[in-house]
């Protein structure tokens, strides 16, 4: 497995696969990996002949106030585990590779991001669809992975790749999890013991969310009062948002009569983190 900071090399080494007749996949990250990023390289592992894993924390998709500077870093463990894995070749570019002196381009959407997690992080999408074309078009892989665990990112990915004509298949990976249902995240570890103790509501109040909908509830307001319930019997818990949204579009519905996601982010102290079930329900 290789390491390379330039989107020249990157060029030069899918390059060199493409001329052998080897399929190429793409998993982006932003690094400090855990079995959630592990997944997406396993999958993408077995159905590539070569995979590309990037790993980049990306300064546009941060909000002023947010965890930039703080985000945790570990590229030595990162490349035993892509490694280990499976991956070919890591992408590792600095700021200045992916964002030199003037850039001024950017991707922007409408209507998906504007909802759920766009509200409170109104750059965040804006970041991610920039990064995320800027690797596809680095790359260009035949397919890329993307977690469930950020659903709206996922949606707002396939819609890009839609609209923007883009030639690569989109691949969505299940959320993996801890043991006690916590969903895996590299935020989690700025928990302390006691707050890592309270972010079991997150998991608690999607599992619940889930079993009503599975026992045939259909009136999403319903569905929104018995999650949120269960997460203000937490003290250390403050919620940002509860709703149930069409799968597709991100926008509020009252019925659950379409396939749809009910998506939570919660504030456990001053770590924001995020959980969902998604259902195919009508
Ligand atoms: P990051 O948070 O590092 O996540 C990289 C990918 O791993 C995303 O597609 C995310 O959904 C997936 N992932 C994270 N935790 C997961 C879990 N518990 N189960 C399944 N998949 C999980 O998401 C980003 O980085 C960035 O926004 C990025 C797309 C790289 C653009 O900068």
């Amino acid at each position: 497995m290789k390491i390379v900071e330039t989107v020249a090399e990157v060029r030069e080494q899918v390059k060199a696969w493409r001329k052998e007749g080897l399929t190429v996949g793409l998993v982006p990250t932003m690094g400090y990996l855990h079995e959630g990023h592990q997944s997406l390289i396993a999958k993408a592992c077995a159905q590539n002949d070569r995979v590309v894993v990037s790993i980049f924390v990306n300064p546009t998709q941060f909000g002023p106030n947010e965890d930039l500077e703080s985000y945790p870093r570990d590229l030595e463990h990162d490349a035993a585990l892509c490694e280990s894995t499976g991956a070919a070749l890591i992408f590792h570019p600095t700021p200045e590779e992916m964002y030199p002196k003037g850039f001024c381009s950017f991707v922007d959407m409408n209507v998906l991001t504007k909802e759920l997690c766009g509200l409170s992080r109104p750059v965040h999408f804006r970041g991610v669809c920039t990064v995320v074309s800027k690797l596809l078009h680095i790359v260009q892989p035949d397919k890329a992975y993307f977690g469930e665990k950020d659903a709206q990112q996922l949606a707002v990915i396939r819609r890009m790749v839609l609209d923007l004509n883009m030639n690569v298949e989109i691949v969505g990976c299940p959320i993996v999890r801890e043991s006690d249902g916590l969903a895996k995240s590299s935020r989690n570890t700025y928990l302390s013991p006691a707050e890592r103790k309270a972010a079991l509501v997150l998991s608690k109040s999607i599992f619940a969310g889930k079993q009503l909908a599975e026992a045939g509830e259909t009136d999403a307001a319903k569905l929104v009062q018995a999650m949120t319930k269960i997460i203000e019997a937490e003290p250390l818990a403050k919620i940002d948002y509860v709703k149930v949204v069409d799968l597709m579009t991100m926008q509020q519905i009252p019925k659950l009569d379409r396939p749809f996601l009910a998506a939570i982010a919660v504030y456990i102290g001053k770590t924001r983190l995020i959980d969902n079930f998604m259902m195919q329900a009508g």
